[in-house]
């Protein structure tokens, strides 16, 4: 098996080659690729040093059976038909095939059997990673969904700088030590502290403050990536007419996105039995406060706060956090191949 991994130097190509190395996933042989700006270094694999590949070389698919994408949309939209003409199946994290409607989008413990058959193979040849805040969202959504027939709900993220990113992470942490040497000036003149340092990735200064504007604005005021929430989730559930009230807040944390949710469903609904159906649900967990410092490196999405609301028996408050970079990218993708191969959509080349 011949792995590619585009965005390997990136920071989901950097959770790619580790849980494609400690998961064991079956490739004999990765294919490590970047830009041009990469290319020629050298990253760690299995304990060898692997020449980094550019995506423009003419070869790089040569021979390669499952390509992982995490190099932006633009980047997908162009060069993932290349690998599928190359003979490999590509499992996209971008959001460039997301909505399409032969690309199947696929949260693996929640819509598995979207993914295909070896007698229906997904007709593009692709298969779409969603958005990290959509993801995370649809473990606790889909476990209530199955036993309350789910409505619509309302989703206020707070979000990592590392949903934007290394350059993300990059910029929130040049910001803290000269804002904390500001001092008083962090009471008395924020607007002031704020100017002390540049901001390019996220649109105000995130250090010691909260960003209520995550995205290029779309339609109607809202996001993209409100609007990732609201068309994804939807696909994902194979609800249409689910209503989705979205607002996106980049906080100052450098990886784990939070979403404080609350969410309607046909029948009544109590904390007690809400937790009984999310309780033992694949890849989540039940934590009475979760937070997402807690939670950044690890697997599972964590769920708590979980409260009836107090006017209404048909909905539910509760509080999810997930590793933006792990579950929200490269441990589904990576859960996504190994599925693929469980259902005998990929089988290595005869080279
Ligand atoms: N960060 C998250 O939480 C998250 C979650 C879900 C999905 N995603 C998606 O995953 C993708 C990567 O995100 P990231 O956070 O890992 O970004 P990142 O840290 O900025 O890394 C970007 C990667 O893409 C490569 N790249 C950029 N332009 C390229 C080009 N023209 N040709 C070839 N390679 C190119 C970069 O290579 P160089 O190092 O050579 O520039 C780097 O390896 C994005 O599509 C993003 O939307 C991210």
């Amino acid at each position: 098996m011949r792995v590619a991994v585009v965005g390997a130097t990136g920071a989901v190509g950097r959770d790619l080659r580790r849980l494609l190395e400690e998961r064991t996933f079956p490739c004999d042989e990765v294919v490590l690729v970047a830009s041009e700006r990469s290319a020629g270094g050298v990253l760690p694999f299995r304990g060898r040093d692997q020449v980094i590949r550019a995506l423009t070389d003419r070869d790089v698919f040569d021979g390669v059976d499952l390509a992982l994408f995490s190099a932006g949309g633009s980047t997908s939209r162009e060069h993932a038909p290349r690998a599928v003409e190359a003979g490999a199946l590509v499992v996209d994290n971008s959001s460039a095939w997301r909505m399409d409607d032969e690309v199947p989008l696929v949260v693996v413990e929640v819509n598995p059997d979207t993914v295909g058959t070896p007698h229906r193979p997904p007709p593009k040849g692709i298969i779409a990673n969603p958005n990290c805040t959509t993801m995370t969202a649809m473990l606790p959504l889909k476990a209530l969904h199955d036993a309350f027939d789910l409505v619509g709900f309302t989703a206020t993220s707070f979000q990592a700088a590392g949903g934007a990113g290394q350059k993300g992470i990059d910029e929130l942490a040049a910001q803290i030590e000269p804002l904390f040497a500001a001092g008083d000036l962090l009471r008395s003149d924020g607007r002031s502290a704020a100017k002390l340092v540049e901001h390019h990735v996220h649109e105000a200064t995130l250090a010691f403050n909260v960003v209520p504007l995550l995205g290029a604005e779309a339609a109607d005021g809202y996001t993209d990536e409100e609007l990732k929430l609201v068309n994804e989730s939807r696909k994902i559930l194979g609800l249409p007419d689910l209503v989705v009230t979205p607002t996106c807040v980049r906080v100052p944390v450098t990886v784990g996105h939070s979403i404080a949710i609350s969410a309607t469903f046909q029948r009544q609904v109590t904390a007690a039995a809400a937790l009984s159906r999310m309780e033992g649900f694949p890849g989540l967990v039940v934590e009475h406060v979760p937070t997402p410092l807690e939670f950044a490196g690890r697997d599972e999405v964590a769920v708590g706060r979980v409260r009836a609301d107090l006017f209404d028996p048909h909905v539910l408050n509760f509080f999810v956090v997930g590793d933006n970079l792990l579950k929200g990218a490269a441990l589904n993708t990576v859960q996504i191949a190994e599925l693929l191969l469980a259902r005998g959509l990929i089988t290595a080349k005869q080279r």
